[in-house]
């Protein structure tokens, strides 16, 4: 059995926390007055959360050259699509009884209904072919489709600003920052950071040779 690091045990159970306050909520009428919507905007929020968590790992490795971040970003993406699951789920279920006559109304009559299933039907090959196996088996195919993240992410920006209608503020704000962990990554920024540390580096190796030799 692969062994876990503490880090890596506190990432799971970070990810597990808001689904346990869910789930102790409902079990203690601890639900808002619309306990549907409730369940509905709470595990929507994990999974948009928990995936710009997982887009942000490179970004952070870029600019601080940690690499243990690199081993949260599947985790991350994986509860992000638990989340997003769940909470398809309680639409689904909660929401219309499995109704398909109703639903298939909602998706093809509310944009926001429909760009959060684009998002989803994204992030199923995603979680599907997340895997070492996987990324073996598909070579150079694999980080292109896992590129369709950003994708996603973006959809799923759009979905929170029609489904709140009236202040969309907050989620502006975390597609500035999925638009932010992007642009990190472009290749001219990325050259540019490493570039930048790399110098800094050099400077402090040498301040350091300087005192050692003074
Ligand atoms: C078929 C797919 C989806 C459906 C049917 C769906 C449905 C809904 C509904 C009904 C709401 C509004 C709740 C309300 O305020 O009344 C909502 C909000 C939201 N959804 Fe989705 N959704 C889908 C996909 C996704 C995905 C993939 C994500 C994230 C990864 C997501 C994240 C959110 C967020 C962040 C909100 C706003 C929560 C808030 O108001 O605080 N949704 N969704």
């Amino acid at each position: 059995m692969r062994k876990i690091s503490p880090l890596q045990l506190l990432v799971h159970v970070a990810a597990l926390i808001p689904l346990a306050w869910l789930i102790f909520d409902a079990a203690t009428g601890g639900l808002s007055v619309n306990p549907i919507q409730d369940i509905e905007q709470r595990t929507g929020k994990y999974a948009l959360v928990l995936l710009v968590l997982s887009l942000s790992c490179t970004p952070v490795n870029i600019l601080t050259g940690w690499a243990p971040v690199l081993r949260w970003r599947r985790p991350l993406g994986l509860y992000a699509f638990g989340y997003a699951a769940l909470h398809f789920l309680a639409f689904l279920g909660l929401d219309y009884a499995f109704n398909l006559r109703f639903i298939w109304a909602d998706v093809a009559n509310k944009r926001f209904i429909f760009v959060g299933l684009a998002a989803l039907l994204i992030l199923i090959p995603l979680a599907l072919t997340s895997t070492r196996g996987w990324q073996k088996r598909l070579g150079k195919m694999w980080r292109a489709l896992h590129r369709w993240v950003y994708l996603a992410g973006g959809l799923v920006v759009v979905h929170y600003v029609w489904a709140v209608k009236s202040d969309i503020r907050e989620p502006l704000l975390w597609g500035a920052a999925i638009g932010a962990g992007l642009l990190i990554r472009t290749p001219p920024v990325r050259r540019w950071i490493l570039a930048q540390r790399a110098r800094r580096l050099t400077a402090k190796q040498r301040g350091a040779e300087a005192s050692r030799s003074a």
